[in-house]
């Protein structure tokens, strides 16, 4: 139990202290990074990954598909292809990520095609989309939010996706509870224990239509 304890209390730290000065967002973040490297990197090895998982999970053509923090389209692009026109929506709170994948990701015949629903909102509010999802995905952003905000995701999410959506998120599992000091931003890392995140799964009450169900990689 006390070992619990100081090892909590020293992750928390860590991660306090490595928060403190977090690669900067926006077109500053351009500056010392590209677009590629701000989401991650690993391009076509986390963009399939994610577009293979959710074909898995039974995604088709002509399901809505909702990119929750698309990016720069690191997945969004395979599933512009794949999906039916307009059945695509992207939503990222930052314009750069979404003007550089939109210029050097996506041909512009394939957007002319498709015509994506893209979004620039911190607010996730779905209720801006033309459509409801049937399928959501959100790969490496619940890693950089506070509780408060996954929770605002979810709530608004669950108003706003279809019933029976599968909504499907990544997040960095720790075996002991943490404390967050900071608030949440793109370079920083919050990790959740198994039990807090089966919390989430029925935090928007009486909304049964949504579940947070998956990992795809959890523990990195
Ligand atoms: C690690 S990147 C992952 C992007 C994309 N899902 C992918 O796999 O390439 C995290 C993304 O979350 C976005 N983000 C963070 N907080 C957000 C918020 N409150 N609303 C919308 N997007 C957010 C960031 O702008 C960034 O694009």
């Amino acid at each position: 139990m006390f070992k619990k304890l100081v090892d909590s209390l020293t992750t928390s730290l860590k991660l306090y202290k490595k928060g403190k000065q977090p690669w900067p967002e926006g077109e500053a973040g351009l500056q010392v990074r590209n677009h590629r490297q701000m989401v991650g990197g690993k391009w076509d090895e986390v963009g399939l990954l994610q577009f293979e998982f959710m074909k898995n999970q039974g995604l088709l053509p002509h399901h809505v598909l909702c990119d929750v923090a698309c990016g720069s389209f690191r997945a969004g692009r395979f599933f512009i292809d794949y999906l039916e026109q307009g059945n695509y929506l992207g939503i990222d709170k930052q314009e750069v990520l979404i003007r550089e994948g939109r210029a050097k990701e996506v041909s512009e015949q394939l957007w002319a095609a498709k015509q994506p629903e893209v979004i620039i909102d911190d607010k996730f509010d779905f209720s801006r989309f033309s459509k409801r999802p049937d399928f959501a995905i959100a790969n490496s952003l619940f890693s950089h939010l506070s509780t408060a905000d996954i929770k605002c995701c979810l709530r608004n999410l669950a108003t706003h996706a279809n019933p029976g959506c599968k909504f499907f998120a990544t997040y960095i599992l720790s075996d002991i509870p943490l404390i967050h000091l900071h608030a949440s931003h793109s370079s920083r890392s919050f990790r959740y224990t198994p039990e807090k995140c089966c919390r989430w799964d029925v935090m928007p009450a009486g909304r049964p239509n949504i579940s947070v169900t998956g990992t795809i990689h959890a523990n990195r």
